[in-house]
């Protein structure tokens, strides 16, 4: 049955400290290198979420055995090769970053792998890994979408490669790729989150990254083995980042959110919100296996400004305008948002969402296929019904819809409670933690 999430209240002020669930991106990356590595690789605070079981259960259909106990997720893999015997079905459920990056681990597989998706990833460009991966030497039945069927190849040929969108799914699917392959590949990649290049080298696997202004050039040498790899997961700032903008928002609040990934490459709404005036801190910096980690504080914030957001922070927000858009829309002045189109390739059209959002709660916007401008209004109340549904279940419209209902007012009806799923299955329960 669909679970909806009824709001009439606005949430009141508050004073506490939170953990958000492990970081999404650091977690599928976990289960899929531990997956290439025949000895025991252990991680804790794994996130638990469907995106993340979903790629547990691609590994387990390939050979990896996985146990959890408690906070603990323990893999022994398969090696860099597929044991089993005929044609492979493997499921990534709603989530990209598996679907993409799968498909180049699978690079050297002689079986015929055979990959689906939900309905939203079923909608989603896969041209942007099928192109570069087919000049390893891999075929595919079809040029873009799932369900595909890809053929592998036995000694797959390095590449050099352009990646041109700043897709850290694309990077890194080529990264796997190569690491099958016999020589060095060289991508050019505009920049994108570094997690896997950072794991890589703590890995010790022959790898070797300029950096440029606009772009890396990242040089990787084939391996035939992997070491295992243990991890302690910490907390998603893509999911701490609608408890940011729920405070900044809320009047009177505050809140540290402990031991959270703050790796450069996903700071953008960090620096985009302190731009339009928010106030937030960093404390307890450390450096754990290469990754920044802090824990931060916010406070409520008056006087919020709008924002001209510069180009270069959008790969580091990506997933994260939503709420960002939730704050322009509070803030005086008009923001100004471009080269974001890619915010339509996510789990739904985001941007044609966020513009309906907006529109529902009357903030005057307007929107092109790569751009949204927000008119924002300090004194916006909302006092009319609001209703949210048919998003295909993204998480993120629903959390955005769900701190939008809690700061804004209102009387919200929001479908899909339970597309949360996806990435961050206790945001209903934290939220209820800063209401006691
Ligand atoms: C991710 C990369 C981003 C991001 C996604 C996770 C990753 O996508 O939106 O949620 O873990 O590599 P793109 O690489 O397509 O920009």
């Amino acid at each position: 049955m669909k679970k909806i999430l009824n709001i009439n209240k606005k949430i009141k002020s508050f004073s506490k400290s939170i953990f958000v669930e492990g970081d999404k991106s650091l977690s599928i990356r976990w289960v899929l290198i531990s997956s290439l590595s025949k000895k025991k690789s252990i991680a804790y605070n794994l996130l638990k979420s469907e995106d993340v079981m979903s790629s547990i259960n691609c590994v387990k259909t390939l050979g990896s055995k996985v146990k959890f106990k408690n906070d603990k997720c323990e893999i022994i893999g398969n090696g860099f090769y597929i044991k089993k015997k005929g044609n492979i079905s493997i499921n990534a459920g709603n989530s990209g970053t598996l679907g993409r990056i799968i498909l180049g681990l699978l690079i050297n597989s002689k079986n015929k792998i055979k990959l689906m998706g939900d309905r939203s990833l079923s909608k989603r460009d896969f041209s942007r890994v099928i192109k570069p991966l087919k000049k390893f030497g891999a075929k595919f039945n079809t040029k873009k979408k799932l369900p595909l069927i890809m053929k592998g190849i036995e000694n797959p040929k390095p590449i050099k490669y352009f990646e041109t969108r700043g897709s850290a799914q694309c990077k890194t699917s080529i990264m796997f790729a190569a690491l099958k392959s016999k020589g060095t590949t060289e991508i050019k990649a505009r920049k994108s989150r570094n997690h896997t290049e950072l794991l890589f080298k703590y890995l010790k696997i022959p790898i070797k990254i300029k950096k440029n202004k606009d772009f890396d050039i990242i040089k990787l040498k084939g391996i035939k083995k992997i070491n295992p790899l243990n991890y302690r997961i910490p907390g998603d700032i893509s999911s701490c980042a609608f408890f940011l903008v729920l405070t900044i928002l809320s009047d009177d609040s505050q809140l540290l959110i402990k031991n959270v990934n703050i790796n450069p490459s996903r700071v953008g709404i960090i620096k985009i919100l302190k731009k339009m005036g928010a106030f937030i801190k960093f404390k307890n910096l450390k450096i754990y296996k290469g990754e920044k980690i802090a824990d931060i504080f916010v406070k409520s914030s008056k006087n919020l400004r709008s924002i001209n957001c510069p180009k270069e922070w959008n790969s580091s927000a990506i997933d994260e305008f939503l709420v960002i858009f939730l704050v322009a829309a509070k803030s005086r002045g008009i923001s100004y948002f471009k080269n974001i189109g890619e915010l339509n390739q996510k789990e739904s059209p985001r941007l044609i969402w966020a513009s309906k959002i907006l529109n529902l709660m009357g903030i005057k916007n307007i929107m092109t296929n790569n751009s949204l401008k927000i008119y924002g209004n300090p004194n916006l109340a909302i006092q009319k019904r609001i209703i949210i549904k048919n998003f295909l279940k993204d998480h993120r419209i629903f959390m955005m819809s769900v701190i939008a209902a809690l700061t804004f007012g209102g009387n919200w009806k929001i479908d899909d409670a339970d597309s949360i799923k996806t990435s961050f299955p206790k945001f209903i329960k934290i939220l209820r933690q800063l209401k006691r």
